[in-house]
């Protein structure tokens, strides 16, 4: 039997380039050889207070984002996390498990938290559905981005400890981290990691974003007040646009100097925009391909779920068991 992978993404704000080359790209690239499951993680996006009508279209949108970027049903399993109950159900057997302490200390529950006025005890959680879609699965292996590696450290812990108290119960999983454009930063502040939820229109470049916006937003990104390309010591601005180019291009190092040292801002900036547009253009071809076939998303996900079900289901009887818990 192959290897599980398992990995999620929450269909809140515009899916961008840095969800691409961070995470997207490595789910594309695995799913032949894995077990492939990716989640739509509709319950973890509703820790923060989702639009209703807004979070329904999203789910859709990005299901055909996946689909178009590469994620293909035949190899992998699609699916949106509500959709398999037995994610909520370990979840909370996991929770009586997993100390406060270690929950209270995530950087992520505390960056969020602070925004609240009130703060739901679903963010506090969120980590340990986190883990309870990874520890479901079995899986091996969890390609994220590196902002999540502190929710992947507290996976482990809590596959661990469950496994202490009751008896070799999961598979610990181990990290996944790809070596080139993990950390795509925003274009207008370059300090801050590209996210979906920045507010800033000149911030992240969305994948299905047309061509002559993408153009312009790129056209607009911070540099710095260096005369040319210092390939030495680039500026955070102009390293993030470098970054982005090779990620695309997948150039070597070589390649990137000799092409890039010395160039006027404005030139580096067309040859980005233009390697980002080129790779999108085939991505948003099938995007509009997909999402022309009235019933084919719903289909894909619905065999998604009925392929992962049995997996789900053994494992939560298999937790059931080792905890007491009437089966
Ligand atoms: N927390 C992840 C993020 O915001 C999304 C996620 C939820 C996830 N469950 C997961 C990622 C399981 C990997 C595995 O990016």
């Amino acid at each position: 039997m192959k290897a599980r992978v398992f990995s999620g993404i929450q269909p809140t704000g515009n899916p961008h380039i840095g969800n691409y080359l961070g995470a997207l790209k490595s789910w594309a690239k695995v799913q032949y050889d894995y077990e492939s499951i990716y989640g739509i993680v509709d319950l973890h996006a509703i820790t923060l207070y989702q639009n209703p009508t807004e979070l329904r279209a999203k789910i859709e949108e990005l299901a055909g984002v996946l689909l178009a970027i590469g994620i293909d049903p035949k190899h992998s399993a699609l699916i949106v996390q509500s959709a398999v109950p037995a994610h909520t159900e370990l979840s909370w057997m996991l929770t009586c498990v997993t100390p406060v302490g270690w929950l209270e200390r995530m950087t992520q529950y505390k960056a969020k938290s602070a925004t609240q006025e009130t703060v739901g005890d679903g963010l506090l959680q969120y980590p340990v559905l986190m883990a309870a879609d990874i520890l479901l699965y079995q899986a091996a292996i969890v390609p994220v981005g590196d902002d999540q590696s502190q929710h992947l450290e507290l996976t482990r812990d809590i596959a661990q400890r469950f496994n202490s108290l009751y008896g070799e119960t999961f598979r610990v999983p181990a990290t996944h981290l790809p070596t080139v454009g993990a950390r795509v930063m925003g274009l207008d502040e370059p300090d801050k990691k590209m996210s979906k939820s920045a507010k800033g229109a000149g911030h992240a470049v969305g994948i299905l974003e047309p061509p002559d916006q993408i153009r312009k937003k790129i056209m607009r990104a911070t540099t710095d007040s260096q005369p040319a390309v210092n390939i030495e010591a680039p500026g955070a601005g102009v390293e993030n646009l470098l970054g982005i180019f090779q990620a695309f291009t997948e150039w070597s190092n070589e390649q990137m100097k000799s092409h890039f040292a010395g160039m006027r801002y404005g030139d580096l900036k067309k040859q980005v925009a233009e390697a980002v547009i080129s790779h999108l253009e085939p991505i948003q071809k099938r995007y509009r391909e997909i999402t022309a076939e009235p019933g084919y998303i719903a289909g894909v996900l619905r065999e998604g779920a009925e392929r992962v079900s049995p997996w789900a289901n053994d494992t939560v009887n298999k937790v059931k068991r080792a905890m007491g818990i009437y089966t």
